[in-house]
This record gives structure tokens, sequence and C-alpha cells, in this order.
């Protein structure tokens, strides 16, 4: 079972989807735009390479349940989802979190049995990206505001495990590197294999320095941040004609997964494992490109899909 399929926890009860974010996805909301397409990222690269890795890290552990955990984790749900790509959500709708589309009351006892305040206050998601004095949590390295505050955020309201240092530290990197100055030009951009596999390979690569570095805790949720990436690419392969497809796929998962556990038991060759993983991902990705005709990754199967899940 790939990472980002695994568990239904609080969505059980809204049934099954072909893909796992209509499953949040606001009634009357277009699925070509919310699924079939991501808003760009606003974010800047900072020169210093200590710095743009913890960026990366925090970059893909904003994109994994793992970290949030608890019953969010469990329902797929990243800080990704709330922030896409860093930005806001207008189109979220989750039954006893949202109010209106686009906002979530992250005090909810339906994340945390922490910080329940007994009201219902769904609050706006915000545009992590937009200017930051249009923020409530300073950002100020100096004020020391941030990283506790994303502490509180996993292990209180969201019922997560205590996030490694370099996480939470990357987190705060990744955060702090939105910036409405990196804005690309365009605000959306299609939503595909490719985008999806660069992902999984940032994460990787971020994997690779955190082994270097001698943190395997961090490396493992690295590799699990690409393994939810390949499993989006997994659930929009879910067709009898690309049966051979997915189990290429499935099988580069399983090698993941070894890879985790060889961290988990100190095993020296994860490294070169993953590097051989890299080079092998082009030539899975130019088939994946190639089929993706075929698949939810095709707009107008993407809507068919849409509306037999949600029919009217
Ligand atoms: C269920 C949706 C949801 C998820 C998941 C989520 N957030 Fe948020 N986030 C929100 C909402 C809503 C607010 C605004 C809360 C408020 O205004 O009181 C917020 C606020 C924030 C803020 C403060 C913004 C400010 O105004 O200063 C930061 C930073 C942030 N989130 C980062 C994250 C990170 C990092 C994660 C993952 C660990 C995450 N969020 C997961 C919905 C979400």
């Amino acid at each position: 079972m790939l990472a980002g399929l695994a568990g239904g926890g609080v969505l059980a009860a809204r049934g099954e989807s072909a893909i796992r974010a209509m499953q949040w996805m606001a009634p009357g909301a277009d699925p070509a735009r919310v699924l079939g397409s991501s808003p760009t990222e606003c974010l800047r690269r900072p020169a210093d390479p200590l710095v743009a890795h913890r960026v990366e890290v925090g970059r893909a552990a904003f994109r994994t349940p793992l970290v949030l955990g608890g019953q969010a984790g469990r329902a797929g749900i990243s800080c990704e989802t709330c922030h896409r790509a860093g930005r806001s959500n207008p189109d979220f709708l989750f039954p006893g979190i949202s109010g209106a589309p686009g906002t979530a009351d992250v005090t909810s006892s339906l994340f945390s049995t922490h910080r329940d305040n007994g009201i219902d206050d769904p609050k706006p998601i915000p545009d992590l990206s937009g200017p930051k004095s249009a923020l409530k949590v300073s950002q100020a390295r100096g004020d020391r505001k941030l990283e506790p505050f994303l502490d509180g955020l996993i292990t209180q309201e969201f019922d997560g495990p205590e996030p490694s240092p370099a996480v939470l530290d990357g987190l705060a990197a990744y955060v702090r590197a939105l910036d409405p100055a990196a804005c690309p030009a365009a605000p959306r951009q299609p939503l595909g294999v490719s985008m999806l596999m660069d992902d999984v390979r940032r994460a990787l690569r971020a994997g690779q320095a955190e082994i270097a570095r001698g943190d395997p805790a961090t490396a493992r949720v690295m590799i699990a941040a690409a393994r939810t990436r390949l499993g989006l690419i997994d659930e929009r392969f879910d067709t009898p004609a690309l049966a051979a497809s997915r189990r290429a796929l499935r099988a580069a998962d399983r090698e993941l997964a070894d890879a985790q556990a060889g961290l988990r038991a100190g095993r020296p060759d994860v490294s070169a494992s993953l590097a051989a993983w890299l080079r092998r991902s082009r030539p899975l990705e130019a088939r994946l490109v190639g089929q993706s005709p075929r698949s939810l990754f095709d707009p107008a199967r993407l809507a068919q899909a849409a509306k037999r899940r949600l029919p009217g």
C-alpha cells in the first residue's frame, strides 16, 4: 500500500473517491481547475546552500501527511492540503473542520485531543506567500515565534508526533522563504506527472543530504514525502488499461519503503540505492508521461471521474 493511500480515518464516512483530494473539494468547485491544476509556488531560493537545504527539507515535510500524524495525517491531509503550494485553498471544505469553503478550524477536536476549545471557529486559510505584514505570527528569526507556533500546530492542534529538530527547522525555513516577490507570472500551472516526479526527486535528494548529515529520522520523513507524491500519481493511474505502469510505480514505491526500513535498521547502502532510484526515475517518468493522456491526469477523464463521484 502506498503511504499516500493508507487509512480511511475521518473520511471513511464520505465514501471512496478516485482521487483523495475530491473528498475535501467544496461542492460546486470546478474539478478541472482544483484537481487538474495547482497554484504556482512563490519560493525564494536562498543563496546559502545550508539554508537552501533546510528549505528543501521543509518543502518536502510540508507535503507529507506523516508530519501531521493523527486523524488528519491518516486522512491524507498535509500542510499543503490547506496551504496549496504554500498559498491558501479557497476550495477546501472538510465537514466538521470548515465553515465556508476556504476556512478551517485548526482547534477542532476532530484533529486534536489537546486543543479543542469547544467552540466552532473556522478561520480563512491564510496565504503563506502573501505579504508577511498581513500574517499574524512573526517570522522574524529574532522573535522566536514561528518555530514554537509550528511545533504547537503539529503536536497540539493536529495531535502529530514531535517533529525532528531538522523537520521543524525546515518547515520554518520553508515558510520564511515563501515570498510574494518570488511569485511566477502565472498564478496556476497544470498538475502533471513531471511536476509530481520533480517533487519526488527533490524530497529524495533532501533525504540523501540528511543521511550524509547523520540524521536518518529526518531522511525517513523525506522518503515518506517522496512516497506521498508517488501516491498522487498512482491514484490517477487506477484503470485496468494502465495496470502495467501501475505495477512499475508500485515496485518503485516498494523500493522506497525498503530504503526506509534500511535506515531504521542502520543499513549503510541506503544512500546508494536512493541514487540508483533517482537515475531510474527518469525512464519511469517518461513512461508515465507517455501514458498520462489515458489516466486521470487527462482533464476530460478527470471531469468524468469527478461527475461519477459528485453527482449533480
Ligand atoms: C486543515 C487546514 C490546515 C492545515 C492542514 C494546516 N494549516 Fe496552517 N493554517 C490554517 C488556518 C485556518 C490558519 C489560520 C488560523 C488563524 O487565523 O487563527 C493557519 C495558519 C498558519 C500559519 C500562521 C499564519 C499567520 O497568520 O501568521 C502558518 C505559518 C501555518 N498555518 C503553517 C502551516 C504548516 C507549516 C502546516 C503543516 C504543519 C499547516 N499550516 C497546516 C489551516 C491549516
